[in-house]
């Protein structure tokens, strides 16, 4: 920094200067922060991307300028001439705090209307409108933040992969619409009438004809879009780090991306994160009720009613006795949850989205002794044998949820992770990587009464469950497919691919396409596996999510530069909008009146 921001404009910047540089003459330029009239001196804070410097006006020395400044609204764009002297009262807080200018001359570069919020790191302005003004919150500091560290991280992502051979090559953004994933965006096209384009859900096919191509290794950071409803880690378009290797296994793709990530954590957080723990889907969901745990804390499940040990059936107690799955979090040292604190739990694991009908909790007392909100059906004998099932000991809170097993797992994952932070145990500045492997090849949908591809269609059952895929045992086969989750966030998913033409048909016929369905849909990437595919896997990165964890931030959104709305809407450029009757003849759409 310094003087390569020495222009016509400016000879320094706004976060620049420093004891040292006093008595020299500067310019600078940028915005008005802030501006206080004291009579006899004036002072204004000017700001630009690189910090504040405080401009002094004298009306004794400079009557005129002095004048002048009183009369600049916040967010002017100035520039200011003058020399750097020592301030009598520094300012700690900023590293400009030593110093402010003594001006000699000001240009007003531009008026400004007064900005609908407060240009501040707290601002008063709601999301709706820093949306509006979204150029507006781009210059407050913590978001203009989260756009440097994004620009961190991918110059630290193409620097690590470029080291590794990875050739960065762009893919088209004009591609075709299939059925599997998510919805598609479409776009009509003009020079054939009735047909559309769709927007790439990923380059999933096309960095699978980049192997066959020959390419080896191929990474692009690069924009997908789909259709889907909207949440705080989901945008319509978003960003992925896409990668494919050739002539590689599981192994090595785990191995090049852990190194990836620690490169990332180094480079930019300086963190130096251990080895990435492995578990399969199958313990995932087995202790955590989710394919993604957040692995910052431990709180894991255990079920009361197992086969093996059941240590909650017989005692007359029908929501347990009749529930297929009786599964219990033990929370360390909660057991002076209060009464109300207790109900708000009830409350919240009984909310439509959580879907469980009741809460059950035992507390095991200073000594020892337990006391649970079912005690008519279970004696102290009866409770202590749920405690050594959850190694429960003195002050920890059993929690226990009962039903239907996949439900029941899914409400138990979000009551466990609302324990975790009402607990204190999911600290947004700690870490923890976890890779989940083994993930079904297929999952069974109840609404289609099929089979759907659970990563995607092109990726490779295990070796030793072929046989189940022949076999028709469709929802036992596994695959090859890994996700890196960190602090419970699904951070990158891949696979290793199906290279072989009679396989991949194989799989589409699984997925009830019929010849000339998958033919049509996917023909140029099997009739590309008839001219030598390499062994080939890969995995992609949600580059936005990965910034927004190493920002420490719950939603992708701050870290976009221009995002969209819950609705899907670009509230700034007012999109998606209607088009005009011409556009709409030209590409041959008639709208339904
Ligand atoms: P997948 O669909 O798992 O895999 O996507 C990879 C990663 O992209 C991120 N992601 C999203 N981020 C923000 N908004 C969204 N709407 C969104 N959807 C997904 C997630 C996810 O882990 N082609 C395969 C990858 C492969 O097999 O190589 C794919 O797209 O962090």
């Amino acid at each position: 920094m310094g003087e390569n921001f020495n222009s016509m404009y400016r000879t320094n910047t706004c976060g620049e200067l420093r004891i040292a540089d006093v008595g020299k003459k500067v310019t600078l330029c940028g915005w008005v922060q802030k501006s206080r009239d004291l009579g006899g001196m004036t002072f204004i804070d000017l700001r630009d991307r690189f910090g504040l410097t405080q401009l002094a006006f004298n009306m004794e020395t400079h009557a005129a300028v002095c004048e002048q400044a009183r009369k600049m609204g916040r967010e002017f764009v100035l520039q200011a001439i003058g020399l750097v002297k020592e301030r009598e009262n520094k300012n700690a807080n900023i590293p400009t705090g030593d110093i402010e200018i003594i001006v000699t001359d000001l240009v007003v570069l531009n008026e400004a209307k007064t900005p609908p919020f407060t240009i501040e790191d707290n601002t008063d302005g709601g999301d709706d409108l820093r949306m509006k003004y979204r150029y507006l919150d781009l210059r407050r500091a913590p978001v203009r933040n989260n756009m440097l560290l994004r620009h961190k991280m991918a110059q630290q992502t193409r620097l690590f992969l470029d080291s590794q051979d990875f050739t960065e090559v762009e893919t088209p953004v004009l591609i075709k619409s299939t059925p599997e994933g998510a919805r598609d965006f479409v776009v009509p096209s003009r020079m054939n009438p009735g047909q559309f384009y769709a927007l790439p859900q990923s380059p999933q096919t096309f960095k699978q004809l980049l192997m066959v191509a020959g390419l080896d290794r191929y990474y692009q950071i690069v924009k997908c879009f789909r259709d889907e409803d909207l949440r705080a880690d989901r945008q319509p378009e978003f960003t992925q780090i896409d990668c494919e290797m050739s002539f590689v296994e599981q192994e090595d793709v785990l191995a090049m991306f852990e190194g990836l990530v620690k490169h990332l954590f180094h480079s930019v957080k300086g963190i130096s994160i251990p080895e990435v723990p492995r578990m399969t889907y199958a313990d995932a969901m087995k202790f955590y009720g989710s394919d993604k745990p957040d692995t910052r804390f431990d709180m894991r499940f255990v079920a009361l009613n197992n086969a093996e040990n059941n240590v909650v059936g017989g005692k007359n107690f029908k929501v347990f006795d009749e529930a297929e799955l009786v599964v219990a979090i033990c929370a360390k040292g909660a057991a002076n949850y209060t009464r109300k604190q207790l109900d708000e739990l009830t409350d919240f694991v009984k909310k439509p989205q959580i879907g469980a009908s009741g809460l059950v909790y035992a507390r095991v007392n200073e000594d020892g002794t337990i006391k649970s909100s079912v005690d008519k059906f279970y004696d102290e004998p009866a409770l202590q044998n749920w405690a050594k099932a959850c190694s429960a000991e003195p002050n920890d809170l059993i929690l226990i949820l009962a039903g239907s097993d996949q439900k029941t797992r899914k409400a138990m994952n979000e009551l466990r992770l609302e324990m975790g932070t009402r607990l204190g145990l999911r600290n947004k500045d700690s870490y923890a990587c976890l890779w989940v492997l083994d993930f079904p090849l297929l999952e069974f949908s109840e609404e289609d009464n099929r089979y759907f591809a659970m990563h995607h269609p092109f990726t490779a059952p295990k070796p030793e469950d072929v046989a189940l895929l022949s076999a028709g045992k469709l929802g036992s086969v596994r695959a090859n497919a890994y996700d890196l989750v960190i602090n419970g966030v699904e951070v990158g998913g891949g696979s290793v691919r199906i290279f072989n033409k009679d396989l991949q048909a194989q799989m589409f016929e699984v997925l009830g396409f019929t010849k000339e369905e998958a033919q049509n849909q996917f023909g140029f990437l099997m009739n590309a596996f008839e001219f030598g595919a390499p062994p080939h896997a890969g995995i992609a990165f949600g580059f936005d999510r990965l910034c927004s964890l190493f920002g420490g931030a719950e939603s992708i959104r701050d870290f976009i530069a221009f995002p969209k709305n819950n609705s899907g809407r670009d509230v700034m450029i007012d999109g998606p909008s209607a088009l005009d009757e011409k556009q709409l003849n030209e590409l041959h759409i008639a709208l339904k009146k």
